[in-house]
Parts: C-alpha cells; sequence; structure tokens
C-alpha cells in the first residue's frame, strides 16, 4: 500500500493504483471524458489534469500512477483553466446543435460545458465538415460531433474482438474511420451497437425507424408484420409478465412458442 494526499486528504491505496481511482476512493470527482475503465485507458483528451506538487506541468490523473508521498492538488485556478482550454478547443470544432442531438440531456460532453460553466465558446475555429455515414441499416455516424477519445475503437477491438474502426490522419485532420474510408455499411462492422453504448456525445447513434412504422401502422393497405431482434426475444417474454428468461419466439408467423429455460 501507499499513503498520498489529495486536496488535503490522506489517502491510502494500493501500489499500481491512478491519481484518478484513488481520488475517487475519497469521493473526490476529477471530471473525465476519454477515459472509460478498463477499455480505454490512453490519457488523450487531457481532462483529468491535475497538479502534484514538487513538478512542472500537469499530470494526467487517469494513467498517471500515484505514488508513496505525493502530494496532488486537483481543483486549482491552474488546473481548471487548462481544463476549461480543453472544453474550448472541443467546442469550438464541435457541432453544437444540442436541441435536435440524440444526446441531448444526457452527453457528456454537454454536462462538463455545464459543470465548467461555459457560456461562451472562445475559438470559433473551423470546422471539420466529415459527411454523415447513415448507409448502414443500424448506425449513423456523424464525425461532426466526435471528440477524439478513441472509446469506439477501443471498444470495437478489445471488447467486441472486430476492429472496424481506427483513428486515422493527424492534427486537424485527425477522425475516426473505417478501412479506406468506407462507410460502416461497407466494412467488417457487425451492427452490435457497442460503440454508441460508449460514445460519450452524439457523434454514433442507432438508426431510428419509429416514424417510419408510424406511417405504415396508419396505412390501412398494408399489411405490417413485426420482428425483433435476438435479444429482444428474451426481453418481449417480461413485458407481457412472463418469467424472467423466458425466450419467446415466432414460429410460422402465426403462433408463439414458448421455451423455458
Ligand atoms: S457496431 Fe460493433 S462492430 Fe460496428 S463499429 Fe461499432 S463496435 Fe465495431
Ligand atoms: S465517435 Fe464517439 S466514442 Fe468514437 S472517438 Fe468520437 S466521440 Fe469518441
Ligand atoms: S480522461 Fe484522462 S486524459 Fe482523458
Amino acid at each position: 500500500m501507499i499513503k498520498l494526499n489529495i486536496d488535503g486528504i490522506d489517502v491510502e491505496v494500493e501500489e499500481g493504483t491512478t491519481i484518478l481511482e484513488a481520488a475517487r476512493k475519497v469521493n473526490i470527482n476529477i471530471p473525465t471524458l476519454c477515459f472509460l475503465k478498463e477499455i480505454n485507458e490512453v490519457g488523450d483528451c487531457r481532462m483529468c489534469v491535475v497538479e502534484v506538487e514538487g513538478r512542472r506541468g500537469f499530470a494526467t490523473s487517469c494513467i498517471q500512477k500515484a505514488e508513496d508521498g505525493m502530494v496532488v492538488k486537483t481543483n486549482t485556478e491552474k488546473v481548471n483553466s487548462a481544463r476549461r482550454m480543453v472544453l474550448d478547443l472541443i467546442l469550438s470544432n464541435h457541432d453544437r446543435k444540442c436541441l435536435t442531438c440524440v444526446r441531448n440531456g444526457n452527453c457528456e460532453l454537454q454536462k462538463l460545458a455545464e459543470e465548467f460553466g461555459m457560456t461562451d465558446i472562445r475559438y470559433d475555429g473551423e470546422k471539420g465538415g466529415h459527411e454523415i455515414d447513415d448507409k448502414s441499416p443500424s448506425l449513423v455516424r456523424d464525425f461532426n460531433k466526435c471528440v477524439l477519445c478513441r472509446r469506439c475503437v477501443a471498444t470495437c477491438k478489445n471488447v467486441q474482438g472486430i476492429g472496424a474502426i481506427e483513428s486515422t490522419e493527424r492534427g486537424f485532420k485527425s477522425c475516426i474511420s473505417t478501412a479506406e474510408n468506407r462507410s460502416l455499411n461497407d466494412v467488417n462492422c457487425t451492427f452490435c451497437g457497442q460503440c454508441i453504448e460508449n460514445c460519450p456525445v452524439g457523434a454514433l447513434k442507432e438508426k431510428d425507424n419509429t416514424n417510419e412504422v408510424w406511417e405504415k401502422l396508419k396505412d390501412k393497405d398494408a399489411f405490417v408484420v413485426v420482428q425483433t431482434a435476438p435479444a429482444v426475444r428474451v426481453g418481449i417474454g417480461e413485458e407481457f409478465g412472463m418469467p424472467i428468461g423466458t425466450t419467446v419466439t415466432r414460429k410460422n408467423g402465426y403462433s408463439i412458442k414458448k421455451t423455458w429455460i
């Protein structure tokens, strides 16, 4: 075990613990954006910077290991102004259409902007101008909202074992792309949606066909057939009061077969 002091509070943690985890242990909140525990620990965004006594510059708390005797400050003027700068730069090249964004009210970037009391955007720079990729039947990618955290890349490669997406280019041109910049529809993407689950913003979203379904339901001449996705075959049984875990499968298009598992 090692002992350190964070914002005046003594903390004891196992060797190998990051400053971020040590701070969380004593309920000190350090903002993060690219960090995703055990999936994406790359120290890319620099939202989580802190000051360490006796050291020049900032420490990136999500990857920097805590050391015995360390004295850490997480909430100084310098630290907050560095984090604010990170947000300013991200927002300078961000498509800020929050009201019509699927993640409005549930967006990590929006929450950070609110926490930092951002009422203006200090730098209004050139925008990426990326084309929206909505060719796949399930996913929409809008990289005009991407914060380049790479959480989707790590999820696709390390959790799903697919590797359909990767970071490409450098500097202002940096983006998350596929082989030869093809649509997700034309590469080895399985449309599992796990990258959407871990994206902190609205750069990735599910394709929503709700309105089309409503239109068809209103059409008296249309015979509407509904098919659930495999995972829903269990969930839907619960919705109709069946015991948890009941697999409900359509058979011959008319009857329901119940299988107990
Ligand atoms: S949907 Fe699944 S396979 Fe496709 S890019 Fe996202 S994580 Fe990878
Ligand atoms: S698409 Fe989302 S998860 Fe992927 S890098 Fe951009 S912001 Fe991060
Ligand atoms: S959260 Fe630490 S660098 Fe992004």
